[in-house]
């Protein structure tokens, strides 16, 4: 169903992010017929263009999403949809700090009766400050039919005092319901659907609790390095930008409790009694259970790839961790005593986002197995992207006169079920907005409490603590395996 009649303004309207994630989101809602016919973009930025220049630099970064995409995508690129949607397209040229750009933004919403969504797609550092000056000209009042939201995009700060500060100085002039909080790891399907795994199959809640499981692994690995945010990222680092959002809300999704409906505020109070029961560690225990990487040269699915420190914008002797693995408990009835181990990096052997649940072992040993021979105990793969499913690995007789255990493996895979689409997670977000459904966005909390929860690995690293080289496209430093193998566990492999 079309989304209800809005227009969506965006902040940094030719920066990277509105090129390569928000236009490709938005041709996609288009070629499914799920934007209004009244539906309206104004792109607000920096640079002198006009709107023809803007559309192009737009079609070009599309071609280029659309060619990373290979071949089919290109073949069915829907030309209809794309000018349909760059037909509704304008471009304001305007700084974001002058009185100026929202007098014109101004006229230029005046006749629209539905609603606005303002998009702060720009550096953090601006955000604050727009907020402000459209809380000021009077954008922001909503009635009558016409709503106003705010999508901010992370980092939410940089630490828990700038993130509990930037809140504060946002509501201020932002209603919090007014406020979308963007975390698009939320919009993936498949992250989704771990609740649907958890919450409507009566199979998984009985044994899901300390019980019966021995750990969870929760991966975000990517085969990428920096690429052209080396600025962004030489400032920010592996666990800023992955761990308190991505990382956390996966790891929300896969221990929180049921909420009592699928409601907006229950499903996120739900989440955030999880963040909340997060062990906060000391320095000197959080020291001892992180892990910091940063790549060298090495080479990627066959293709060299230079190290970090080459990266142009990065300094020679730069700190910056480009992987980080961390092992965090969670103080609650359900997790008292179950270790999550987090990891997260660049530059690895593949492209692999997964959560692990591995079991304990059967209560008692019936089938003796020679030591070399044990098969790993039960684990249950959800794998977010790519190849994305739900994967049980058990044992199994090998047959033959002798008992003999194998592994294998029962897979359930999107791919073979589902028609799966290029979708990186916007669509359902910005769809979600318009619609108004905040399920899947963030409260001021939720940020907060993520960034309680890392604080202690933060100030652990001020002081010191190394930072192991790894090769590119490697499975990350070998210190990583030794975090688990002290525990007598092991990572899933990154194969
Ligand atoms: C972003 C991070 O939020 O998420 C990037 O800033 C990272 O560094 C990206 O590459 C990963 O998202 P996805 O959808 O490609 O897994």
């Amino acid at each position: 169903q079309p989304a209800p009649r809005c227009t969506l303004v965006i902040f940094g309207a030719t920066g990277d992010m509105t090129g390569r994630l928000l236009v490709p989101a938005l041709y996609n809602l288009a070629r499914f017929n799920l934007l209004n016919s009244d539906f309206r973009v104004i792109g607000v930025g920096h640079r002198k263009l006009d709107d023809d220049e803007f559309r192009r630099g737009l079609k070009h970064s599309m071609d280029q999403v659309v060619a990373s995409r290979g071949g089919q995508a290109s073949a069915s690129f829907d030309v209809q949809a794309w000018d349909w949607l760059m037909g509704r397209t304008s471009f304001l040229m305007g700084d974001f700090e002058g009185e100026q750009t929202y007098a014109q933004l101004a006229t230029m919403l005046a006749p629209e009766p539905g609603g606005v969504i303002f998009y702060f797609a720009t550096a953090p550092t601006f955000f604050q400050s727009i907020a402000r000056h459209l809380h000021d000209a009077g954008l922001l009042k909503q009635g009558h039919g016409r709503w106003r939201r705010v999508v901010i995009e992370k980092p939410f700060g940089r630490d828990l005092p700038s993130a509990r500060e930037l809140n504060k100085q946002l509501t201020r002039v932002v209603h919090e319901n007014q406020i979308f909080r963007i975390d698009h790891f939320l919009g993936k399907e498949t992250v989704q659907n771990i609740l649907v795994s958890r919450f409507a199959n009566s199979v998984f809640e009985s044994n899901w609790n300390r019980l019966y499981i021995d750990h969870v692994q929760i991966t975000a690995a990517e085969a990428i390095g920096v690429e052209r945010r080396s600025q962004f990222y030489e400032q920010t680092g592996a666990l800023r930008d992955m761990v308190p959002n991505h990382l956390f809300q996966l790891l929300a999704m896969v221990a929180m409790e049921p909420p009592n409906s699928f409601d907006a505020d229950a499903v996120r109070t739900e989440k955030e009694k999880l963040l909340d029961a997060i062990r906060i560690q000391t320095p000197a225990e959080a020291l001892q259970n992180s892990v910091r990487g940063q790549y060298r040269a090495g080479l990627v699915g066959g293709q060299p790839m230079r190290g970090y420190r080459e990266e142009e914008g990065v300094a020679p002797d730069s700190r910056t961790e480009t992987y980080v693995a961390l092992k965090l408990g969670i103080d609650n009835w359900r997790w008292g005593g179950v270790p999550f181990y987090l990891r997260t990096g660049k530059a690895l052997a593949r492209r692999q986002t997964q959560i692990v649940i591995a079991f304990k072992d059967a209560g008692h040993a019936l089938f003796r197995q020679n030591a070399q021979e044990k098969p790993p105990s039960n684990s249950l793969v959800l794998q977010i992207q790519p190849d994305e499913g739900l994967f049980f690995h058990m044992k199994a007789k090998v047959p033959g006169s002798k008992i003999r255990i194998a592994p294998v493996s029962m897979d359930f895979r999107y791919a073979d079920h589902f028609m799966t689409g290029h979708s990186s997670g916007y669509e359902t977000l910005i769809y979600d907005c318009m619609v108004g459904d905040a399920t899947l966005f963030q409260r001021a909390a939720d940020i907060e409490l993520g960034w309680e929860a890392v604080m202690p690995f933060l100030q652990a690293w001020e002081d010191g603590g190394e930072i192991h080289p790894y090769r590119a496209g490697s499975q990350g430093p070998v210190q990583a395996d030794v975090l688990l193998a002290r525990d007598g566990r092991q990572w899933l492999s990154l194969d």
